[in-house]
């Protein structure tokens, strides 16, 4: 049988990137920015993002577009007879995990969106705000029937497979994506004292930046690029043969990055303009912004539209997350892919109802002095995710080889391309190294 493709150029750079940009760009990205002082911590994550990041992504699409398998199969035809197919299930298993905390945080985000178009959120005093956000974290019903639509609107439309599925929405959901967003940085811009904002996100102050901010900013290009975790190895293998893998990742991280700043952009020119602090950290969006949206004019309008936007990136980054485990279960197993998917909606949501109730009935549980939420976001994105990110970059760079990988990529030299020293260098010796570093940073085996 012809394994389902990607049809588009567009379709894959509006799935890849629909991967990409998620809650990581949204939520996460301005709140560690806020944290580690603004302009500064952008530059290095730029700088991660052009030296590793690219070099990563563009390893992993040759991976899976060569060998046409999903995460561990890829592993198995490139080097039949070795053990390096564990990295695949490595791949299952941290993508499993982490779609378990993520439709849990898309879950609440969800409710927000319920909450805003229905104008509850704006009647709440902005000093009860705080306390609003954590009666919804500890209403586990509530949470539970919010975690699950996301796994079902996940698993219909990866059921519906990669082209009718993956592709259609993703091409129809990342257009609304970008407009949202733009609607929203006008609003947001056109706010007086908006400048501040602005400053805080584009001027440096180099001063505040640490060797902590390095690492946080190296590994989170990983999570924020989907890297490490099989998704674009699996998404790779949806590609066909006469793309230009190189021209598709710069566009793809382009888009992510892009998006990131815009997210910046929405955000802190608003926070600053209503005078509240920009290191909230996790709560930025949940606190801070409701309270920022209550003093806009038309606020409760820009703040449904601000978790639509959310629900969005949340959702196109879901589907890529089932996706890994699906094709593996359908090739490696010879499962039928609904049946695939249900079987691991079912096992997602079971898994993420431990780590919903850590923050209500269970909140006193502690693993390793961990929640159990966190402890299933540290396992899966600190230690997992490096961990498949080292091996990866050395299976590439040492066991594939890069004349392989590079052979893929420029489509049996038919795309010149000059960058082989570089490539070189990065894929076998600089992403490895970095990645071990943020995974000894990360179980803080140094300490900075
Ligand atoms: N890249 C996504 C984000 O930034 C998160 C994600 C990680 C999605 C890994 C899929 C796989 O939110």
């Amino acid at each position: 049988m012809e394994r389902d493709k990607f049809s588009s150029k567009f379709g894959v750079i509006a799935a890849a990137a629909g991967s990409a940009i998620g809650l990581g760009n949204i939520w996460k990205f301005p709140y560690i920015t806020g944290k580690n002082g603004g302009a500064a911590f952008i530059f290095v994550y730029l700088i991660c993002i052009i030296l590793v990041g690219t070099v990563v992504m563009v390893s992993e699409l040759s991976l899976g577009r060569r060998a046409q398998a999903n995460s561990s199969g890829a592993f198995k035809k490139l080097k039949p007879s070795s053990k390096w197919y564990y990295t695949g299930y490595l791949a299952v298993a941290t993508s499993f995990i982490i779609l378990a905390t993520y439709s849990i945080i898309a879950g609440w985000v969800l409710s927000y969106f319920c909450s805003s178009i229905t104008g509850k959120l704006t009647t709440i005093a902005p000093d009860n705000l705080a306390s609003y956000f954590e009666t919804l974290t500890g209403n586990t019903p509530m949470v539970l029937f919010f975690s699950l639509l996301v796994i079902i609107i996940t698993a219909f439309i990866v059921i519906s497979g990669v082209q009718n599925g993956i592709e259609k929405y993703s091409k129809i959901l990342m257009p609304i994506l970008f407009v949202t967003l733009i609607i929203l940085i006008i609003r947001s811009v056109t706010l007086d004292g908006a400048e501040k904002g602005l400053e805080f996100l584009f001027k440096p102050d180099f001063s505040q930046l640490t060797a902590q901010s390095v690492l946080e900013a190296l590994g989170h290009s990983f999570y924020s690029l989907s890297l490490g975790m099989g998704v674009i190895i699996t998404y790779g293998s949806y590609i066909k043969k006469e793309e230009n893998l190189a021209s598709l990742s710069l566009k793809v991280i382009a888009a992510d990055t892009i998006v990131a700043l815009m997210a910046g952009v929405v955000i802190f020119p608003a926070v600053f303009a209503y005078g509240f602090e920009p290191g909230a950290g996790p709560s930025l969006i949940f606190i801070t912004l409701p309270a920022v949206f209550q003093g806009m004019p038309f606020g409760s309008f820009f703040e449904s539209l601000f978790f639509l936007l959310v629900g969005i990136a949340a959702i196109t980054s879901t589907i890529s997350l089932l996706e890994v485990s699906v094709s593996f279960l359908t090739e490696e197993f010879h499962m039928d892919r609904k049946k695939a998917a249900i079987f691991l909606s079912a096992g997602v949501f079971l898994l993420s109802i431990p780590a919903i109730l850590s923050f209500g009935a269970w909140s006193g549980v502690k693993i390793f002095g961990l929640s159990i939420f966190d402890l299933f976001d540290y396992i899966s994105s600190y230690i997992f995710l490096p961990i498949g990110g080292i091996l990866t970059s050395i299976f590439v760079g040492w066991v594939w080889g890069t004349k392989n990988a590079f052979k893929e990529i420029s489509n049996d030299g038919l795309y010149s391309f000059k960058g082989y020293k570089f490539y070189n260098i990065i894929i076998k010796y600089i992403a490895p190294i970095a990645i071990f570093m943020i995974l000894l940073y990360s179980t803080n085996i140094i300490k900075l």
